[in-house]
């Protein structure tokens, strides 16, 4: 049975401050999960140690990057690598956000990269993609996400897969309030789990977490998260306040 996710892709917000309190405040609330849910926070690199000290005191909290390098080390200012996450006990990293291709230029063939570099570090990957409004409204909205899923992961084994988690973000969605109905969501994580399964048989489909974020927050969280291909959400501006947060971990 594929794992239902909550993450909290906290961005570049947060003092250390503010990062460790809300890391204190989460731990404190959690308590225990079933063996089928995860919850995760991935706060800016600089606090990755931190709260990662924190979180250690919560069986039920993991904590994840937010992006890094292609390369294992090298002359790459300002940039981390996978060895340096999993020192830290980085077991998970976003790659692929809306952010990181629309402000960094990253693309399918680069984050194609990252995965494999991430993988061979033995970091789980949560890949994001999605498509924007314009894309939606000509209707190609299909295509682009089958080829963003296509020329980033489909070179990867078959057994590479259960390392990888999906984070369907429709750009149109993110930080503006405008969620996809749920509808909407179930509709496109169908069509994901039918290209997966084309290229990788339904078995391997079946296994892949796929998580649905934009704009999800306390009143919309659990419709979405009760459509049979949405497996938990990827929270932005919601992962930032306590409440909010640990109302979304509750409708997983
Ligand atoms: P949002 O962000 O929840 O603020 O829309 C989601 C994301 O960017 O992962």
């Amino acid at each position: 049975m594929r794992k239902k996710i909550v993450a909290g892709n906290w961005k570049m917000n947060l003092t250390k401050e503010q990062a460790l309190e809300l890391t204190r405040e989460l731990v404190d609330t959690l308590g225990d999960l079933t063996e089928h849910q995860r919850v995760m926070v991935c706060p800016p690199s600089i606090h990755l140690s931190s709260v990662a000290e924190v979180a250690s005191e919560s069986k039920a909290l993991e904590v994840g990057g937010q992006n890094m390098h292609q390369a294992e080390s090298g002359a790459y200012t300002g940039e981390i690598s996978g060895a340096m996450l999993k020192s830290y006990g980085i077991n998970s990293v976003l790659l692929g956000h809306s952010e990181r291709r629309a402000y960094f230029q990253e693309n399918n063939a680069l984050l194609g990269e990252k995965v494999d570099a991430a993988l061979a570090a033995g970091i789980e990957v949560i890949y994001c993609f999605g498509e924007l409004l314009e894309e939606r409204e000509n209707e190609t909205h299909f295509e682009v996400v089958s080829s963003q899923l296509k020329e980033a992961l489909f070179h990867l084994e078959a057994s590479q897969w259960k390392h990888i988690v999906l984070a369907y973000e429709p750009i149109w969605a993110i930080g503006t309030g405008r969620t996809a109905s749920p509808e909407q969501a179930q509709e496109m994580h169908a069509h994901i789990r039918g290209v997966l399964a084309d290229h990788y048989g339904q078995e391997c489909a079946d296994g892949v977490s796929i998580l649905y974020g934009g704009s999800v927050k306390p009143d919309n969280a659990k419709e979405i998260f009760g459509k049979p291909d949405v497996d938990g959400g990827l929270i932005g501006g919601a992962s930032l306040k306590k409440y909010d947060f640990m109302a979304i971990v509750a409708a997983m």
